[in-house]
């Protein structure tokens, strides 16, 4: 497995462009599964989860091409099969999300059950919640979830947990709804922006969908969908990441096509700790000077702060003047980072769900093992300014997330190479 070498303490400066977004990417690639021609999609980033996404797809009979220009074609080409591998379901859980389709497109699904994962104990009775209220029988068996339904009918869920609502078991409901004879209501329904650009596509698509981004979803079912040209939305969470990046290093960073407002309770925290930002047209600068100040941050379901940048948000108040709090709402066991982070010197306290941070003067360079995309992200943040070196291990957690991060933090300035590591390979991937 690769890792990355940085050398800490460079102000990072200049601009960088912001990727499609991988948590919009990969539900819009699983409702291409509903699509009767084919569909066209812009911006869907290169990534390791998406190549992951795209080969289930190809084991569920749907071709996919990348053109020149870099947008990737999708097309059915055989419309039988309907399983989804554990080997699949666990390189991936987003894998989850052709479940709805099949089921609607296919009448039958059969889709490992995810496990848990490094950032904790994700279930997936929700998304069962709903496909069952549309009609669908949902035996387990020998731990693979398989669905059926000759055609699912519309109905009114309430689509909500302890944790409140969930982005993917959305996605999955509003996919398998479209399809559906009648009319679906979800209450509760995931506010997150790559919800909306998934009832977007849909609806390029030929779907009924009113409410995409709003708590009240609803869906008339249609007897088909054709298929559409898509432009997926900017990845806030990656934008986020780089507003960190140039908050840490007390540097001046622009990131270029962020949507402000997908960000406003990431702007928040970052005024809050001290950095400048500025909002342009179509991006967002981040300026910093001094050390940050401590803030409280609890991680919320959109339009909160987003869990994840809880890691890189923990990077830069280890860095702070004062305590601060870090409290996770949607997975308690998000924490894995906090002994690494020990490691390069921060003062972090586990207390149940939530992490007290007592900011430290400076970092120093270690070498640093992530369970998790964004832990690695956190890591490779603190690394960027900690004394010396720091060698960010499991560079495949990032690989999933950030295209080349590597050559676009260095392009800012950064002392980051990846080293490779001939002789093994990623695998048990969250
Ligand atoms: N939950 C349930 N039951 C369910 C589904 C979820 O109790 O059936 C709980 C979860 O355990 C959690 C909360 O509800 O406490 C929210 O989970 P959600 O279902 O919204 O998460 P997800 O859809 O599995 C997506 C992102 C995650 C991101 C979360 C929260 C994708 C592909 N994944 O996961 O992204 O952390 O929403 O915003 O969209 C990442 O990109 O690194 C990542 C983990």
């Amino acid at each position: 497995m690769d890792r990355f070498i940085i050398e800490g303490g460079v102000r990072l400066r200049g601009k960088v462009s912001v990727s499609g977004a991988k948590n919009a990417a990969l539900p819009i690639l699983a409702a291409t599964l509903l699509a009767d021609g084919p569909c066209t999609l812009q911006d869907v980033p290169d990534l390791y989860d998406v190549r992951t996404m795209i080969g289930l797809l190809g084991e569920l009979g749907v071709e996919a091409k990348r053109r020149k220009d870099g947008a990737l074609v999708t097309r059915v080409v055989d419309a039988s099969p309907v399983t989804a591998s554990y080997e699949r379901v666990r390189a991936m859980r987003a894998s989850i999300c052709v479940l709805g389709p099949l089921v609607a497109r296919r009448g039958r699904a059969k889709v490992s059950m995810p496990g848990g994962c490094s950032i904790g104990v994700r279930p997936i009775d929700l998304h069962l919640k709903g496909l069952k209220a549309l009609g669908a029988r949902i035996p387990m068996e020998a731990g693979y979830v398989e669905a059926e339904a000759p055609r699912l009918r519309g109905a009114e869920i309430y689509l909500g947990g302890t944790a409140g609502s969930t982005v993917t078991g959305t996605a999955n409901v509003v996919m398998a709804a479209t399809l559906a004879e009648g009319r679906t209501v979800i209450e509760n329904a995931a506010c997150e922006p790559e919800v909306a650009d998934l009832c977007d596509f849909l609806r390029a698509m030929g779907a009924k969908v009113k409410g995409g981004g709003t708590p009240r979803i609803e869906i008339q079912g249609v007897a088909s969908l054709h298929g559409a040209r898509h432009r997926v939305i900017p990845d806030r969470i990656e934008a986020g990441t780089f507003l960190v990046a140039g908050a840490i290093t007390r540097g001046e960073v622009e990131v270029t096509g962020a949507r402000a407002e997908h960000l406003g309770a990431v702007r928040d925290f970052l005024q809050a700790t001290g950095a400048e930002l500025a909002v342009r047209d179509g991006s967002i600068a981040v300026r910093a000077s001094n050390r940050p100040r401590a803030v409280d941050v609890a991680t919320l379901p959109y339009p909160g702060f987003p869990t994840d940048l809880q890691a890189q948000a923990m990077a830069l108040l280890a860095v702070a003047e004062g305590i601060s709090v870090v409290s996770e709402r949607i997975y308690p066991d998000r924490f894995q980072h906090v002994a690494e982070l020990n490691r390069m010197g921060a003062n972090i306290r586990k207390e149940g769900p939530s992490a007290v941070i007592q900011g430290v003067l400076d970092l120093s360079g270690a070498p640093v093992q992530a369970t998790d995309l964004r832990a690695s992200a956190g890591l490779l943040l603190a690394g960027l300014v900690a004394r010396g070196a720091t060698e960010v291990n499991r560079v495949d957690h990032i690989d999933r997330g950030y295209e080349r991060i590597e050559e676009r933090l260095a392009a800012l300035g950064a002392r980051i190479v990846r080293k490779p590591y001939a002789g093994s390979r990623a695998s048990d991937r969250g």
